[in-house]
């Protein structure tokens, strides 16, 4: 498969980034589908794009009118007819490994034959995810990052599999949707990025739980001192702190009690309307 043969795509999962996913990719011209196991899930994320691409629009940061790109999104729940025709998928559903091998098995069956299989994870072995197909070599990761519309990089992730006419293919569409490509050729725990984010948010954690500083000041220190865009604790509101939360726990890391508190309360960030802070009494217009 070569980056001319990629007209369709299919991304799974309607959430943050499923939803900011297809967006961008919709934005470039593809036409995509996107696919949750709930019509409701689906509905949720397509009025997610409705509401980033009138932001867009407003600001004059997109050429097309929204209802154009719109027009090259379909909705699907039923895995098959999502996948049937696809040259592309990207599968952005939760993080647990034995899910993600059973959705790559059906895609395996699913998909036409030439058809590239990615991952979004954030962190799961490509390797193993690769495993549960017949067609290993076609597999690969493609990590974006939280909000997929705003950042730039995807980690292009090869698995121990992953042939290079693949990786390039990905690679290649990576830049044909207007972002940067990194290759990651060695296929370990967080890539590059969460390699790096992940002690940085746990030591913010610690810090915090053992009483040091309070989650204002660790945040403050980082954006008014280091000029960072966000501190760690805005930043787990922002990805979700179930994501990184579900992340360690697969990679049988301890969790900081803050962090273990929050799960269990169902206090997430800023999809649950509150976590390390609260956003309940934010605007409508301020988050989608
Ligand atoms: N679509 C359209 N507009 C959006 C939007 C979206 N998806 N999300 C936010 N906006 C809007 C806001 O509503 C706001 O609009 P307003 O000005 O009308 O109120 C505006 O964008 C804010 O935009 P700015 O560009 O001015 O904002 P910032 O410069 O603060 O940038 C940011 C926002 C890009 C999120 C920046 O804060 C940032 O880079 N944060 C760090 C994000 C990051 O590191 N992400 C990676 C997380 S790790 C990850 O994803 C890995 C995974 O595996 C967990």
């Amino acid at each position: 498969m070569t980056i001319e043969d990629i007209d369709r795509v299919a991304v799974l999962g309607a959430g943050n980034m499923g939803h900011g996913i297809t967006e961008v990719v919709a934005l470039a011209g593809y036409d995509v589908t996107m696919r949750d196991v709930k019509v409701q899930f689906v509905e949720d994320g397509y009025g997610s794009i409705e509401w980033s691409l009138e932001k867009l629009a407003e600001k004059g940061r997109i050429e097309e009118e929204p209802e154009t790109v719109l027009g090259r999104i379909d909705i699907e729940v039923d895995l098959e007819a999502a996948v049937a025709e696809a040259d592309l998928v990207v599968e952005a559903a939760p993080e647990r490994m034995e899910l993600k091998r059973e959705i790559f098995s059906d895609l395996d069956e699913y998909t036409p034959e030439g058809a590239i299989l990615a991952s979004n994870t954030s962190s799961l072995s490509i390797t193993e995810i690769a495993e549960a197909t017949d067609r290993p070599g076609q597999v690969v990761g493609t990590h974006f990052f939280n909000p997929p519309v705003k950042m730039d990089l995807v980690e292009v992730i090869y698995g121990a599999e992953t042939t290079d006419e693949t990786a390039e293919t990905a690679h290649e569409f990576v830049e044909s949707i207007g972002k940067t490509p990194i290759y990651v050729r060695k296929d370990v725990n967080g890539f590059v990025v969460n390699s790096v984010l992940g002690p940085f948010g746990d030591e913010a954690g610690w810090m915090v739980s053992e009483g040091l500083y309070d989650v204002r000041e660790v945040d403050a220190a980082m954006v008014f001192r280091r000029n960072y865009p966000m501190g760690p604790f805005e930043l787990g509101d922002l990805t979700g702190i179930d994501i990184g939360y579900h992340v360690r726990k697969e990679a049988g890391k301890e969790v900081p009690p803050i962090t273990e508190e929050k799960v269990e309360a169902e206090e997430l960030g800023r999809k649950t309307g509150k976590g390390y802070y609260d956003y309940e009494d934010r605007e409508a217009s301020e988050t989608p």
